[in-house]
């Protein structure tokens, strides 16, 4: 198993047992979740990577995170991220994007966009403190879609991340 260790984690590219956890974190992360299948399906495109948080201590344990991220020419695309609730706040996430992006500058990849819940503080912080920039928004996007906790429709907030 080769991965990057970051932290207190380990992050490495998912392989095929770990679809169901890694569903299971997405529906307990977001209202509308991600089926195994989909995310199978998702892993078996070449322009997608799909990468797990695992504990140091424990790198045959369960998945604490992904970041499934899609390439298109020059630029790529957060589809999600998630931490396990019982782990976040220990730099896991920050792990997982900063991995993302060591993959995407090594693939020549100009720029990396993604689209945030404009409620959503905790992961507009890490956006941030990573150097994305809200570049448009989205007015009633996100109904019930963004976050599991949100009642109203809100505001999604497109953000880049220049990598050359
Ligand atoms: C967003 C998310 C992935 C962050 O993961 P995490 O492992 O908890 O974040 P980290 O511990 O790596 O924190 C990194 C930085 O993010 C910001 N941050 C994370 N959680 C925060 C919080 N609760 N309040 C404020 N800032 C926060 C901080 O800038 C932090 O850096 P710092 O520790 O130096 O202050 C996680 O909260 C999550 O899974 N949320 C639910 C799913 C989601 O909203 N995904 C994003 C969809 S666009």
């Amino acid at each position: 198993m080769f991965g990057t260790i970051r932290k207190k984690s380990v992050i490495l590219e998912a392989s095929s047992p770990d679809h169901t956890s890694i569903a299971d974190l997405h529906g307990r992360s977001f209202p509308r979740g991600w089926s195994k299948s989909e995310f199978a399906n998702l892993s078996l495109q070449n322009n997608v990577t799909l990468l797990v948080a695992r504990s140091v201590g424990n790198p045959d344990g369960p998945v604490l995170g992904f970041n499934i991220v899609r390439q298109a020419e020059d630029e790529a695309e957060i589809l999600s991220i998630a931490v396990d609730p019982k782990a976040r706040g220990r730099g896991l996430g920050e792990s997982l994007m900063r991995e993302a992006i060591l993959r995407l500058r090594a693939d020549r990849i100009e720029k990396l966009i993604l689209e945030v819940d404009g409620s959503n503080e905790s992961a507009i912080k890490l956006y941030n403190k990573l150097g994305f920039q809200t570049v448009g928004n989205r007015p009633g996007y996100y109904r019930n879609e963004g976050r599991v906790d949100a009642a109203e429709p809100s505001t999604a907030l497109v953000m880049r991340l220049d990598l050359v």
